[in-house]
């Protein structure tokens, strides 16, 4: 029996917000909240950037940024290095060196043992000359060889005490060989948290430029290796064979117009789900209100909140820090 007007009234339960409070089916706290920092050279003093809301930290401002995520209470961080144009290579070699941007960060934020977790993306696009995230070699994004590099860097942060890697390549087959690495090295309790669906995307677009990728050379796109967006089954295939893998965690990549996935992935798997709220969505929500269009606040706590209705357990996003004020304030 499922009630019928007029003895239901559906507004009976919207009257108040008491009423609305005690029946919400989901809920966003600061525990939802991943940050993504960008790093840059300390003497690289090109702060400006013309996306609003997006900030390029200095080693040196680490520390008071991770503080007041530690305050607001935000589980963890996730770091992306903006290498200088003079240390890319067609290799992404600055991947695998030992005092690389990445691994200076990291120093610098083990060293005050912030109660956070510290989690980097592990990737070469920020180190190749051309943009990808992999090796090329005939002209192909070449999936072994890449993994290769990728498990240098991931044995290079782990040692520097990472918590979390973060592989956000879409090679085959890169969380088995991973998890192999991190395991023969002893660093069982390493996690993988990997970008099992990420999508070939134009909302990708900010974050390539804050790491100065101008434009993609060799290949066009990078449509070889990140899913289509017209496929879904495959986000399921993809989320098989990395919960097979040994992934912790599994992310979905853009967030908002992926949220099919997430609920499709969320219902089939119970390995925990993380939306990202990438470059584009955030600047989006940021531009619109800097016009004047949109109320920001609102519209980043509704799309969060529409990320755990979804069946994300956690969203990573830019403005992580501003929703962490908000509900604290609320
Ligand atoms: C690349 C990487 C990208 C993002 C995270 N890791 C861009 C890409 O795949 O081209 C995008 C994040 C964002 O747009 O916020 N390894």
């Amino acid at each position: 029996m499922i009630g019928s007007f007029p003895t239901t009234r559906h507004r009976r339960l919207r009257q108040s917000p008491w009423v609305r409070d005690l029946i919400a089916e989901t809920t966003l706290t600061v525990h939802d909240l991943v940050l993504p920092i960008f790093v840059r050279e300390d003497n690289d003093a090109t702060q400006s950037l013309p996306y609003p809301g997006f900030y390029r930290y200095a080693i040196h401002e680490l520390k008071d940024l991770a503080e007041k995520a530690v305050a607001l209470g935000i589980p963890a961080l996730m770091l992306f290095p903006i290498i200088s144009h003079d240390k890319k290579d067609p290799l992404g070699s600055e991947s695998a060196h030992s005092n690389n941007l990445l691994i200076r960060a990291l120093d610098e934020l083990k060293r005050h043992n912030f109660p956070i977790g510290l989690w980097a993306d592990v990737a070469l696009d920020p180190y190749t000359t051309h943009g990808h995230d992999g090796v090329i070699l005939n002209n192909k994004i070449d999936n072994d060889a890449t993994i290769d590099k990728l498990i240098d860097l991931t044995l290079l942060l782990t040692k520097h005490g990472v918590d979390a890697i973060c592989p956000s390549d879409m090679m085959d087959g890169r969380v088995l060989r991973l998890r192999n690495a991190l395991d023969s090295n002893g660093f069982q309790d390493t996690l993988i948290v990997s970008y099992t669906a990420k999508y070939a995307s134009c909302f990708y677009g900010p974050f390539r430029n804050i790491l100065g990728v101008k434009k993609l050379n060799g290949p066009a796109d990078k449509k070889t290796y990140q899913m289509a967006y017209t496929n879904a089954q495959e986000a399921l295939h993809e989320a098989a064979f990395d919960v097979q893998e040994g992934t912790d965690m599994m992310i979905v990549k853009p967030g908002l117009p992926y949220l099919d996935i997430i609920t499709k992935m969320a219902s089939t798997y119970s390995t925990p789900i993380l939306g990202y709220q990438v470059s584009g969505e955030y600047i989006m929500i940021k531009t619109a209100a800097k016009e004047g269009f949109l109320d920001e606040k609102s519209a980043f706590l509704e799309t969060c909140v529409a990320f755990k209705r979804a069946g994300a357990r956690a969203i990573i996003t830019y403005a992580a820090l501003e929703i962490a004020e908000w509900l604290r304030d609320a």
